[in-house]
């Protein structure tokens, strides 16, 4: 959700805040705005509805001149989709500009004090009444960065704010639940939602906790509380490539994540022995473990709860990160939580960890964005190690979440050696799986998919939550409805939905084969098209995937054609398999 970058420094801020607002385009948005305080000294706002190129070639993002400004892309929540509700926001005096992610929960109150105060509104939106209340505050004699402030701690929700005043030379800025982290430039600074938004620029990073008030000018990055109080922050390089972060010969990021995964499922194998191993023994030390996640990180967890139980002889809760305050009186100090989370920000993850810590329990995660607020919030975290996933749709970190857990639980069994040599052998696996041949391959089967309203995916055991993920792949870019659901469920309902010609796909392995295939033979004999994946070939299949048995590993492997499937269906269909509607990169509001 939504996309924030400021620049300050010496250069012309235009072309960097656009060029920053592209690379953040994969969070999802629906608008767009660039605000830049001019050598005058007057703020030059433009803003509108869209995608980025569009705005700009309406409105020249590029003629806007200075050498200090702010950029967001905004996926609404508070009114509509409007060239009035896009950011940046500006006060009643047209001298406070504000960029937002987030929700301000008590916006109603503070917009009823402000209209109290003879404050006007032009928009809909909750992050309107940040620029008035700032200015609210400056009525009583307040500075800028201290009205800031003072404003800011009245907000209740999650937030990450930017805002700027006529004609002084500084963003001040904070966070509270929705990400922001600070560049350190030669003679510029940057403040981005994500990384990549000034990657090209500096690799040296300032992690911005919750509740840190950020003030950015041509002297620094100064830290300091909501009382105003000076507060140190570490500097950190990080090992990302400009490269990873760009499409290279693909094109899109989907297949080239898609592709990196022979290499990424190594590297997240390729786990601190250290971590691990204290992972492992808080796992086994804890009275209750709990798995939360959401989306394909819930899918990877699911897979997980079936690896503990038949590796490790362990049964481990899992819980939707959305509805694990449902389960606050299990929990006790002796319960172990497992967030599992790809961008670290997803804010039901990091509201059950505030759940979990207020009941006292320990909190680990999984988590590929370093300095994340899963990451800093996390008594111990694995790393994915999987480089920044810039497409939408999980996929190089759905695979690589299932290797970390898979690692994880050989670990708890005492068998990390035969989990580490297992997983090794799968380089060779996903080089076949990835590569031209096969996706040429699967290409034939997402011609013939490519005009269907409905897919049904269905699996027993491991291959149950692969069916699940594999539908949320095709359904969230190609925009068919996929269901995935167990084998065992077919005949409870979903049978009913089947006619000649309706596609499903099913995956078996050696330990459930007989089973699903009698599924699928009940599918076919209601007219189905069925397609297969699994090491061998059957008669009931009309189009067949092979892919090798790997055991436990299965969910790994098995996964991978339906990602190129969804992906050569999302393109067939006109959809773009980067940024599909509606979605966004990380969910950062409820
Ligand atoms: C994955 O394809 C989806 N876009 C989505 O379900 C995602 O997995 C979910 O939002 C969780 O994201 P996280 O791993 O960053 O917490
Ligand atoms: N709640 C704000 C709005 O609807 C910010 C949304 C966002 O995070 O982009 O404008």
């Amino acid at each position: 959700m939504c996309g924030i970058i400021g620049y300050v420094g010496a250069k012309e801020a235009a072309p960097i805040i656009l060029n920053g607002l592209k690379r953040l385009e994969y969070r999802g948005y629906d608008s767009a705005g660039i605000a830049i305080v001019q050598p005058s000294g007057s703020t030059d706002v433009r803003k509108d509805i869209g995608r980025v190129a569009a705005i700009d070639a309406k409105l020249d993002f590029l003629g806007m001149k200075g050498t200090i400004g702010i950029g967001h892309t905004r996926w609404a929540t508070h009114g509509g989709v409007t060239q009035n509700n896009a950011h940046p926001h500006i006060s009643n005096n047209g001298k406070i500009v504000v960029i937002h992610n987030g929700i301000v929960e008590n916006y109603q109150d503070i917009k009823r004090r402000l209209l109290d105060e003879g404050f006007t509104f032009y928009g809909e939106t909750d992050t309107e009444t940040i620029p008035n209340l700032i200015e609210l505050e400056m009525r009583g004699g307040k500075d800028f960065e201290t009205a800031a402030r003072d404003a800011i701690k009245q907000l209740d929700g999650y937030y990450a704010v930017l805002a700027m005043f006529d004609g002084e030379r500084k963003i001040v800025a904070s966070r509270d639940g929705s990400p922001l982290v600070a560049g350190v430039g030669a003679g510029e600074n940057f403040i981005g939602s994500d990384i990549p938004a000034f990657l090209e620029h500096t690799k040296t990073v300032m992690y911005i906790h919750d509740k840190d008030f950020v003030v950015i000018d041509d002297a620094g990055i100064r830290f300091k509380d909501l009382d105003g109080r000076a507060i140190e922050r570490p500097v950190h390089s990080i090992d990302w490539s400009l490269e990873q972060a760009q499409k290279g010969d693909f094109d899109h990021f989907m297949m080239k994540e898609i592709s990196e995964q022979v290499d990424t499922v190594q590297k997240a194998a390729n786990q601190d022995k250290e971590t691990l191993f204290a992972v492992a023994d808080a796992v086994k030390k804890a009275k209750g473990v709990f798995l939360v996640a959401c989306g394909s990180s819930y899918h990877a967890c699911l897979s997980a709860s079936y690896i503990f139980s038949k590796i490790a002889n362990m049964h481990v809760n899992l819980v939707l990160a959305s509805e694990f305050s449902n389960y606050e009186h299990f929990l006790t100090p002796d319960t172990l939580v497992i967030a599992v989370s790809q961008s670290g920000e997803t804010i039901d993850v990091l509201d059950a960890v505030r759940t979990a810590r207020r009941k006292g329990s320990k909190v680990m995660s999984i988590v590929n964005v370093m300095g994340s607020s899963l990451h800093r919030n996390s008594d111990l975290s694995l790393m994915l190690n999987a480089g920044p996933e810039i497409c939408v749709l999980s996929t190089k970190t759905y695979t690589a979440q299932l290797a970390v857990l898979s690692l994880l639980a050989y670990t708890v069994a005492g068998r990390y050696d035969e989990g580490r040599e297992s997983l090794q052998y799968l380089w060779n696996v996903i080089y076949n799986l990835t590569a031209a041949n096969t996706r040429d391959y699967i290409k034939q089967l997402a011609d013939k998919l490519k005009d269907k309203e409905h897919v049904f995916l269905i699996g027993r055991g491991l291959q149950y939550p692969t069916a699940l993920e594999a539908a949320l792949k095709i359904k969230e870019v190609s925009y068919i409805h996929a269901e995935g659901f167990s084998g065992g469920e077919l005949k409870h309902g979903t049978i009913a939905l089947i006619e000649p010609g309706t596609p499903a796909i099913v995956f078996s392995s050696a330990d459930n084969e007989k089973e699903i295939i009698s599924n699928a033979m009940e599918i076919k004999a209601r007219g189905g098209y069925i397609i297969g994946v699994n090491a061998h070939s059957n008669e009931v299949f009309d189009f067949f995937i092979k892919t090798p048995e790997v055991g436990l590993l299965n969910p790994i492997v098995q996964i991978i054609p339906v990602q190129i499937l969804a992906y050569q269906l999302a393109v067939l269909r006109g959809c773009d398999p980067d940024m599909p509607r509606n979605l966004a990169k990380s969910v950062t509001v409820k």
